[in-house]
């Protein structure tokens, strides 16, 4: 991919100076809490959006995506914003940055990636934070800290491209750490690193190819019923309520709300007790919470769809350790924990019974968990 990048580049704008990439992520467990101060338990992995950037002394940004084929130009005031989305993350990151009062000059770019869209995994996290990064490190010497950048990925899609998204996914891709996953308390940001190198168990994702757009969808409308909940509640935030609180004050809140809350509110213990488990080894607990958290995103938070049930299902049916709906929803993958020696013909069974009833196979991807954002050369 590198070379490939470097070579449009130098057809394109002559002469190559930086490269750079930031990862997609996986999340082990810790689904919709972030928007609700919770915990949660991501990684980032070894699909990344790599860019080779270079100050241009123009006042404008001139920029290739060499995977829609599209070349675009905008400059850097609020009223130039361009009209694709994709390029709507590069503007809002360059525009988050210059309102945190520093500094972002014209620049040429071409990047490409291998994070597969509308998947669950990141990839608008994944563009935000490596133009986040390359702005740090060619305009302003690395002294934006490394939460900062996250927080101005996730302000890009709050501001830029519609979704009031959590901090999780830009967290994730800014710090991700080979072989670790992070558990964040997305309150306060402070995060500790989990070694996960589960022995005798695989992480897979199967992807059900069910696209996703959470732009206008109902992620947004599943924060607002949280917030609903807990303004109700008298709490900052879902985080600060236990089931308790929440039955008194069941006459107040719809049903649908309850619903939404009470999800949220068991994923929060979830997490902490997964970390529990892993610190044991115990595998078995961490993918009974999986299953747990999986009727919750479908029956209570619903967020699932037929395909993701489906594959929940056949991991069962198989003996899979834990099995789960992954990311915002709405589509995208299933994430796995599966004993060695089940890995294969679990794989065979999914894809040939998914296949049977849906006309494709679901896609494959053994995760490898790997460093987030960086400068690659
Ligand atoms: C999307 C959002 C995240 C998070 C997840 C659900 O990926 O971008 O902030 O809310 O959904 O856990």
């Amino acid at each position: 991919m590198k070379e490939e990048i470097q070579k449009q580049f130098l057809a394109r704008f002559g002469k190559t100076e930086a490269i750079y990439a930031s990862s997609g992520r996986i999340n082990l467990i810790g689904e919709h809490t972030d928007y609700n101060g919770g915990f949660v338990m991501p990684g980032a992995i070894d699909k990344c959006i790599m860019a080779e950037v270079r100050t241009n002394g123009l006042d404008k940004v001139r920029v290739y995506s060499m995977d829609i084929d599209e070349y675009v130009e905008f400059g850097l005031n609020e009223e130039d914003a361009p009209k694709q989305q994709w390029a709507r993350y590069i503007f809002g990151v360059c525009r988050e940055v210059i309102k945190r009062g520093f500094v972002v000059k014209g620049f040429d770019a071409v990047f490409s990636g291998n994070i597969p869209l509308g998947a669950g995994l990141s990839s608008s996290a994944a563009l935000e934070s490596c133009f986040a990064y390359a702005m740090n490190d060619m305009f302003n010497g690395n002294k934006i800290d490394k939460f900062e950048l996250a927080r101005i990925g996730q302000s890009t899609e709050h501001n830029y491209c519609g979704v009031n998204c959590g901090i999780m996914d830009q967290f994730a891709s800014v710090f991700g750490k080979e072989n670790c996953l992070i558990r964040l308390d997305c309150r306060s940001l402070e995060y500790e690193y989990f070694p996960f190198e589960p022995k005798g168990y695989k992480l897979v994702l199967l992807d059900s190819a069910v696209k996703h757009e959470l732009v206008d969808s109902p992620y947004n409308k599943r924060r607002e019923s949280c917030e609903r909940v807990a303004n109700t509640l008298g709490v900052p935030s879902l985080r600060d309520a236990e089931m308790a609180d929440l039955n008194a004050h069941k006459g107040e809140i719809t049903e649908e709300d309850f619903k939404r809350a009470e999800y949220v509110i068991g994923e929060k213990q979830r997490v902490l007790d997964v970390c529990d488990a892993l610190k044991r080894g115990d595998y078995e607990t961490v993918g009974k919470k999986m299953y747990e958290t999986h009727e919750g995103l479908s029956k209570y938070y619903e967020v699932s769809c037929e395909e993701l049930d489906y594959l929940n299902d056949i991991a069962k049916e198989c003996g899979v350790t834990g099995s789960r709906i992954m990311g915002g929803g709405f589509g995208g993958c299933t994430i796995n924990l599966v004993k060695d020696e089940l890995h294969d013909a679990f794989i065979e069974t999914a894809k040939k019974k998914f296949a049977e009833k849906y006309g494709h196979e679901p896609k494959v991807y053994d995760v490898i968990i790997s460093d987030g954002a960086r400068r690659v050369e």
